[in-house]
Order: structure tokens, then C-alpha cells, then sequence
């Protein structure tokens, strides 16, 4: 199966197509209707409106002012702009940690809003949030290693997982939301042959960002991958408008980087 052939609104179905197919899933984030559109035309499988608006839409220095009201709007004109990709919603500091019930109650309005799927950050703590959630009818992707949100717990947005107790820590976390029920998991930021170990363990789709070559897809930061403002960026980030005629060149290139496996390389790749 290829994705290409599909012109409706992708589902959780079809990316688990892909993913047993063995096909890299490629996702962007997303923040506003005309990338939607421009993204969409690039054949991108996902987009995610992730709280790193926060930093490239809004100039905090961290995640952790965004809310609700933020990410339901920019879900909203981002479902607007695009009738492919399948859109996922990341859940805001503070919206889903202190219950089960506040979690589900703001996720049915990112739901709501147009999101097919939420994203939260956390292990096995988040577990029985996830569970909840999952049986009212909400799917849900996990993310772990460099967790954004817990920034001032770990110390800096450091490379995560390093060492034996704490890929160890990555793994358990990882079994806790599969067996929870999500159906996705983001990989932040971690040594490529933790993921490795992570992905082949896992049954559901991982999508990395910082994490090598070898999830079952990759998630790019708009504003990175297009080098938007110019300047140095994370070691895993690729500037893709290098060599492209255009931003829509650009995705492509990003696009077939993902899928023939050029991208990530060696040097956007971290070790343990
Ligand atoms: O908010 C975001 O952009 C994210 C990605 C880094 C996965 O969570």
C-alpha cells in the first residue's frame, strides 16, 4: 500500500496500513491552514499542531504557557486547511496531569476542535490517564525521552535515555502505554539505538524527532525543517529548504528523505 494512492482524510487505520507495510510515516508539525494546505499537497501523512507553538508561533521560551484555547485554535484552522493528513493534537502543561477525568474533559475539546488523536507527555504515570481516555473513545500517542513540558525537572532540553537505568527507564515506560492502550508513540531525543530497541519491541507506530533512523516515522518541526527564523538549529534538525526552489519543494524533499531513509543520517543521530 502506498499513501500516495489515498486522497480522503487519513486514519488511524491507515497508518497502521503503512506501518505494517513497513512504510516510513512521515509528520510535520502544524500550526495554520495554508501550511496545512502546502503540507497536504506535499503528501505528509500527519500533521501534528503541537505545543511548540508556544515557541515558534507565540516566542515563549518554553511550552509550558500554551493552553487549551491555543491548541483548539490552531487545530481548528490547521483541520480547515488540509483534507489528507491525519491530524493529531498535543495536550498543553497542566491539561491532562492532574486526573484521568481533566485529561478526557480537555482532550474532548481538542477533539472537538478536529483533532483525531491527542498527544500527551509521560510514562507509565500517565497510564491509567491514558486507559481512561482511551475507552471513552479518545485515541491517544504517547511521548518520551525529551519530554518539553518537564523541562525544568530534567535539567535543560538534554538527550535523554543515556545509560542502562535509564534506557531501561524508556523501555517500561514505553510497555506501560502500549499496554494502556495508546496507539502511538513520539520518541524524543534519544540514543538511535534505544529506539531501535523500542520500536521492534513495540506493536504500535513510533514516530521519532532526535531518536535515528529506525521508528516506523519521523516528526519534523515545521519551523526547523523550513529554517524559519535562519540560524543553528538541533543537531537531528535537516534544513530542507536547502537546495529547494520552494517551501512546497521542501516538503517533498523532506518527504522522500523519510520514506527512502536518507533522513535521518548519521549526523542528526545521537548514540548512547
Ligand atoms: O510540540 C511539538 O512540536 C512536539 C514534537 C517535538 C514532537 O511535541
Amino acid at each position: 500500500m502506498s499513501a500516495q494512492t489515498i486522497t480522503r482524510r487519513l486514519t488511524q487505520s491507515d497508518l497502521a496500513k503503512l506501518y505494517q507495510a513497513g512504510e516510513k510515516i512521515v509528520m510535520f508539525t502544524c500550526y495554520d491552514a495554508s501550511f496545512a494546505r502546502l503540507l497536504d499537497a506535499a503528501g505528509i501523512e500527519s500533521m501534528l499542531i503541537g505545543d511548540s507553538l508556544g515557541n515558534v508561533i507565540q516566542g515563549h521560551d518554553t511550552t509550558l504557557p500554551v493552553t487549551v484555547a491555543d491548541i483548539a485554535y490552531h487545530t481548528a484552522a490547521v483541520k480547515r486547511g488540509s483534507d489528507r493528513a491525519f491530524i493529531i493534537a498535543d495536550m498543553p502543561f497542566g491539561s491532562y496531569q492532574e486526573s484521568p477525568e481533566q485529561a478526557y474533559r480537555n482532550a474532548v475539546t481538542l477533539m472537538a476542535a478536529g483533532a483525531q488523536m491527542v498527544k500527551l507527555e509521560g510514562g507509565r504515570e500517565m497510564a491509567a490517564t491514558v486507559e481512561f481516555m482511551v475507552q471513552r473513545g479518545i485515541p491517544v500517542c504517547g511521548h518520551l525521552g525529551l519530554t518539553p513540558q518537564s523541562v525544568h525537572v530534567l535539567g535543560g532540553y538534554k538527550v535523554q535515555g543515556k545509560g542502562e537505568a535509564a534506557a531501561q527507564r524508556v523501555k517500561d515506560d514505553a510497555l506501560a502505554l502500549q499496554d494502556a492502550g495508546a496507539t502511538m508513540l513520539v520518541l524524543e531525543a534519544i540514543p538511535a539505538e534505544l529506539a531501535l530497541l523500542v520500536t521492534a519491541m513495540l506493536d504500535i507506530i513510533t514516530i521519532g524527532i532526535g531518536a535515528g533512523k529506525d521508528t516506523s516515522g519521523q516528526v519534523m518541526v515545521l519551523h526547523d525543517a523550513f529554517d524559519i527564523p535562519p540560524g543553528k538549529k538541533a543537531k537531528f534538525v535537516r534544513n530542507f529548504m536547502d537546495g529547494a526552489s520552494s517551501i512546497h519543494d521542501a516538503a517533498c524533499r523532506a518527504v522522500a528523505a523519510v520514506k527512502d531513509g536518507s533522513y535521518p543520517g548519521p549526523e542528526h543521530t545521537y548514540n548512547g
